[in-house]
């Protein structure tokens, strides 16, 4: 299925709104992973990126992106929207970046042209992953790391549609959570853990860990009603991957 022009055409139509309710949240400090923006110095998931090439894959308006190049590392942003990566463009600081257009199941990149590609619930949470994972695979040189942040089913498997909540108990699937339907056609796509343990072996990755940001008791989560609102104190709610080319 291609979920390409539908997703473009969602990010184009939510990007100002969305900046203007998140980016507050996400650009507040530099490198904060997920719903709970929990700081990269607790989860050790990026390490030092100093001299790096990089690869953000799915960058939105860039706050990973500009706190990384002004690190020092060599960074991309890449986006399928059009509207996010204008905004990316404006919130660019003293540190310039690329910013290129384009789908993470497509890559318009050569091979071996990055040493870590990245995201959090960017192009890996938007792109079906046995596509995307591959093209990553690709455009990793050797020694290369990905690392990207998404939700995990848990989250998905309890969120009740109806109520727009998660809940504490099962309202879908676990088998079968594949793809969900996003506003106007988009789809967004979420694996089970067998699922994203093959789609990463398969393209010859090796998995280094698997982080379970767990935010401390009374830390809100930005993006979803969550009842209790402490949920993610108690089951995982994101699901944080390292991964290396070997
Ligand atoms: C939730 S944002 C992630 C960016 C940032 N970390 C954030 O949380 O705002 C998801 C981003 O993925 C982009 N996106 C959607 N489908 C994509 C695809 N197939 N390839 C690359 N990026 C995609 C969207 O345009 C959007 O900017």
């Amino acid at each position: 299925m291609d979920s390409i022009p539908a997703n473009r055409r969602l990010w184009n139509q939510i990007s100002s709104a969305y900046q203007h309710e998140h980016d507050p949240q996400i650009g507040a400090t530099p490198r904060l992973w997920g719903m709970y923006s929990i700081p990269d110095a607790h989860l050790h998931a990026l390490g030092d990126v100093t001299g790096k090439r990089v690869l953000e894959l799915g960058c939105g308006a860039g706050q990973w992106s500009r706190a990384l190049a002004a690190e020092g590392a060599t960074v991309v942003g890449l986006d399928l929207s059009e509207a996010q990566l204008a905004a990316a463009s404006r919130a660019m600081g003293a540190a310039r970046y690329p910013l290129v257009q384009g789908a993470a199941e497509q890559l318009p990149f050569a091979a071996d042209s990055f040493d870590l590609v990245f995201c959090d619930f960017g192009g890996l949470s938007w792109a079906p992953p046995h596509l995307a994972v591959p093209q990553v695979a690709r455009v990793l040189g050797r020694g290369g790391r990905l690392v990207f942040n998404v939700a995990s089913p848990w989250f998905e498997a309890c969120y009740d549609e109806a109520a727009s909540r998660v809940t504490t108990t099962l309202q879908k699937d676990y088998f079968g959570l594949h793809t969900i339907a996003e506003d106007d056609g988009a789809t967004s796509y979420q694996l089970t853990y067998g699922d994203w343990v093959k789609v990463l072996r398969g393209a010859g990755l090796i998995i280094d860990d698997l982080i379970e940001p767990r935010p401390e008791l009374g830390t809100p989560n930005g993006y979803n009603e969550t009842d209790p609102p402490d949920w993610a104190h108690r089951w995982p709610a994101e699901l944080l991957w390292v991964t290396h080319k070997p």
